[in-house]
This record gives structure tokens, sequence and C-alpha cells, in this order.
């Protein structure tokens, strides 16, 4: 073979795959065994050459007629919408489209806080003012929860001008908001819902599943709704971090009749390349067909390992899994292991050192991102883990370790409302992250993950906020929007 730069992103990723590693991360395919047993290992095998570009007979992501078209129709008819895309920026740019299509330059839209960095691209880049709905805070993590339908109301009262509303369901924890609620007064109002289902591709085909299962145990075994089958205009889902897509292929599906497509359809293409890739849009067809023939049986299998795993779980001395009911897409696992002495990042190395590999790390709370092609395996080997964790730390007398807050949720919480909010500053400068207290955000500070901004342009940078970032850097997290030299973005 030839030998390639040591120190390079191919080396790097055949050395990680070389050790087997377990993927409770994004994407949902976890590797090419799902293409390999459901027989798509000829699309695997002929990778390059499949690896093509709009010659006759191809079709136009942008003008689609044929190929495109037809699959464009299989995730219409699976989503049971109006009319699906296929997108190749990710939910990013579907995000993007839809707002910049619904609301005009300098509007309004009510936005939940908490959203992705991408929703705050879109405020930029359309010249559109921000009003903030912020979500409870639960339990005793105080992790970001649900938005309220009672504050999306507040808020439609409070700015009547406002043109749509958009929010994160379900967020990154899995936790989903009443979009029927929501979507009954949004709708009352006038104005457009468009639900950010990232997290939440697979929501839909467990609907469908549960439907024609019966003779099962509805309360524990259900999933929250799919914004499709909840009144949401435009929902956009992340095909690839819960389904069998290639990373950055997803897919937005207009569900009313009040959206614009001709709008929607031009302000695609301006943030999407122009250049698609014609893998993402194969592994999108090759989701859609594996969801089509086999969806079911796939299915039930992960609901079956799930559950399998968490009666299991729920033997294990000294580990918490946060679960906050119905509104719980629990196929995303949540672990505390506080009573263990063990703090998240500890956890998260712990794991690492099995071979497993989790999505997010925040405070105390390790999630682990399982997806439909994670295997029974996967689920004994982090239970086989944690199980190990449990007796080693239990046995070494380690006190409890003092379950932090996700102080991420809180200083969000804390941030001052949209009336001071600050006007973005024309003239900018760099100042140290240390002394950065008491200026005017010129450049989202963001730690990834998750991807939202802690401080967003146009917010006063706080003491607390400065402390925490500091904490998060120490930890070795990653922060966005901080230069090497330690100088975050201010105004003059
Ligand atoms: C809540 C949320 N929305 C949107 C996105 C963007 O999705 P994508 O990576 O498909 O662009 C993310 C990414 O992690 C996310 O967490």
């Amino acid at each position: 073979m030839r030998s390639m730069n040591q120190n390079g992103i191919t080396s790097y990723l055949l050395q990680h795959n070389e050790c087997n590693p377990i993927s409770f991360h994004m994407p949902g395919h976890k590797g090419s065994d799902l293409y390999k047993r459901y027989g798509y290992e000829y699309f695997l095998n002929h990778i390059m050459d499949c690896d093509i570009t709009e010659i006759d007979g191809a079709d136009n992501l942008f003008q689609a007629e044929s190929i495109i078209m037809n699959t464009m129709n299989m995730y219409k008819e699976l989503y049971q919408v109006k009319k699906s895309y296929l997108l190749v920026n990710g939910t990013s740019c579907g995000l993007i489209a839809a707002i910049m299509s619904s609301v005009k330059s300098e509007g309004k839209l009510i936005m939940a806080r908490n959203c992705h960095k991408s929703v705050f691209n879109a405020l930029t880049l359309g010249n559109i003012s921000p009003v903030y709905a912020y979500p409870e805070l639960i339990g005793e993590f105080e992790i970001s929860g649900e938005i309220l339908p009672t504050e999306i109301e507040k808020l439609l009262e409070e700015n009547p001008d406002a043109e749509a509303v958009i929010i994160p369901s379900p967020n990154y924890y899995g936790i989903c908001s009443d979009i029927e609620g929501i979507a009954e007064i949004v709708h009352k109002a006038g104005k457009l819902l468009i639900v950010d289902q990232a997290h939440g591709a697979h929501l839909k085909f467990f609907s469908r599943f549960m439907e024609c299962e019966t003779g099962l145990d509805k309360e524990w075994h259900s999933l929250p709704r799919p914004a499709e089958e909840c009144g949401a205009d435009i929902v956009v889902n992340s095909i690839h971090k819960t389904l069998a897509s290639f990373t950055q292929s997803a897919v937005m599906n207009v569900v009313t009749d009040k959206v614009d497509l001709g709008v929607l359809e031009d302000k695609l293409q301006t943030v999407e390349s122009t250049s698609p890739s014609y893998l993402l849009m194969g592994s999108l067809d090759i989701n859609a067909d594996l969801i089509k023939t086999n969806g079911d049986h796939l299915i039930k299998k992960w609901r079956e390992n799930l559950m399998d795993f968490y009666r299991e779980a729920d033997k294990i001395k000294g580990l918490r899994i946060i679960n906050t009911g119905a509104n719980m897409d629990w196929t995303k696992i949540n672990l505390n292991m506080s009573q263990c002495g063990i703090s998240g990042h500890e956890l998260e190395k712990l794991l690492m050192e099995k071979n497993i590999f989790v999505e997010l790390v925040t405070g105390s709370i390790v999630m682990c991102m399982t997806g439909i092609g994670n295997v029974k395996s996967d689920y004994e080997n982090l239970l086989e883990a944690l199980r190990h964790i449990s007796s080693v730390n239990l046995k070494s007398q380690k006190l409890e370790y003092k379950n932090e807050k996700d102080n991420f949720s809180e200083l969000i919480k804390a941030i001052p409302k949209q009336e001071i909010l600050h006007k973005l500053p024309n003239e900018k400068q760099y100042v140290a992250l240390e002394n950065a207290q008491g200026y005017v955000c010129a450049s989202s500070i963001i730690p990834y993950p998750p991807g939202i901004p802690l401080i967003c342009p146009g917010e006063i940078i706080s003491k607390e906020a400065i402390e925490y970032v500091k904490a998060l850097r120490t930890a070795g997290e990653k922060v966005m929007g901080i230069n090497e030299n330690n100088q975050v973005v201010v105004g003059k």
C-alpha cells in the first residue's frame, strides 16, 4: 500500500477504524456493515466510480426531474408530506434556507435560544432580528428541556410582526417539545412553524412501526411523534445523524400549503454547493430504499436492543440514566455515574479505554447517540464497560462526585432578554478573552459540540460566561470564536 502522510487525515481514519471502535456518535449507519448486510455493498465497492457530476441522464438537484426526483418522491412517501428536498450541506443549509424564505430582510424570527449555530448564521445572512424563547431547565442537572407552548404564545403576542417560529425538537439530549400545541398557537397567529428535527429523523419510522404493531405497551415503547405528524410547516431532518446516509446528507420536508416552494427552492440553491455530491445523494437513496424495504425490521431490532439495554443498565449500581418521561427520545442514552465518583469527562475517557466513543459530554452527563446501524453487541459492550467501571469505582470508595449542573443551559437562561440585545457592532476589535467582560460580542462564541452559541453577537460578555469558557478549554473542549492568541471579537 502507498505510504500516506503519517499525520494526515487518512492515516488517522484508517488507524481509528483498525481498532474496531464502537460508535455511539454520529453518523447513524455506524460503518460499512449495515450496507453490506442489506445488499448495498456494490455501491461501497464502486464509491469512486459513482462520484460523478450532472452529466446527461444524472438529473440536477436544483431542477430535479428524473432520478433525483424519484428519491425525493420516496422521502415524500416515507414521511407522508407535501414535498421532500434532498440536502447535501446538512440540516444546516436546510434551516438557513427555511428561515430566509420565511422571514423578510430586517424581519423578526421567534427562535429558541438553544438553537443550533446555523440558525444564528441565518440571522446574519438574512439580516433578521431574533426574539428568544428560553427552554425549561429540567431535573437536578438543569439540562435544557422543552420550549413551552405558553412561552411561544407570549412572544407571539408581544411580537405580532414576527413572521416565523423555529425550535429544535428533539434537542441534543433527546428532549422533545409539544409541537402539536406550539403549531396550533403559531398557526392561530398566522405564522409559520419550522422544526429543526436534525436529531429526530428516525421518529417518523418509530411512529410508523408503532402504528402497525399490536400488543405493545405503548407507554414504554413509544417515542415522541415526529414534527411532520404534529402540524409543523417545514421540518429538517439530518438523515446522517441517526439513519443510514453519509455525513452531511439530510432531508427537508414541507408539510403544509403555507410554504412558498418557489422562494424556498431559490434560497436552497443559494446556500448549497453548486456541485452536489452524488455520493451523498446516492446514500440518501440507499437509506430511503433501506427504510422502505427493511425499515420495520430494523426499527424493531433497534427498539429491542435499547429496551434490553435499559433493563440491564437499571441493575448497575451507581449508574443513573436521565429520563424526562414521554417527551424523551430515548434512542439517546444520557449516562451519569456521579455516585461512583466519576465526572462526565472521566466517564468518557474510561469508555474510550474500552474502545467506546460517545457523542457528547456536558457537566456530569455523557450522551451516547444510538443509530440504525448499532447492533446488539454494541449495547452489550457498553453494558459490560459500565458494569466494570461501576464495580472498580464503587470499590475504590471514592467520594460521590458532586453533580454539575449543565452550566451551559443555566448561563443561556441568564443571558439578558431581547430588549437588552445590543445592535450588532460595525466597528470591531480583538480583545483577550480574559479582559472581554462587559464588551458587546461581535462574533459568536460556540462550544462544539453541541454547537449552540453561548454568546451571540449583540450580547454582553459576562464574567460567568468567560469563566465557563475557560473551564471548558481547560477540560480540553473545543470552543469556536476564540483565536490562537486567546482573543475574541467585540465591538469598539
Ligand atoms: C440541534 C441541531 N440542529 C442542526 C444541526 C446541524 O445539522 P447538520 O450537521 O446536519 O448540518 C445540528 C448539528 O449537530 C444540531 O445539533
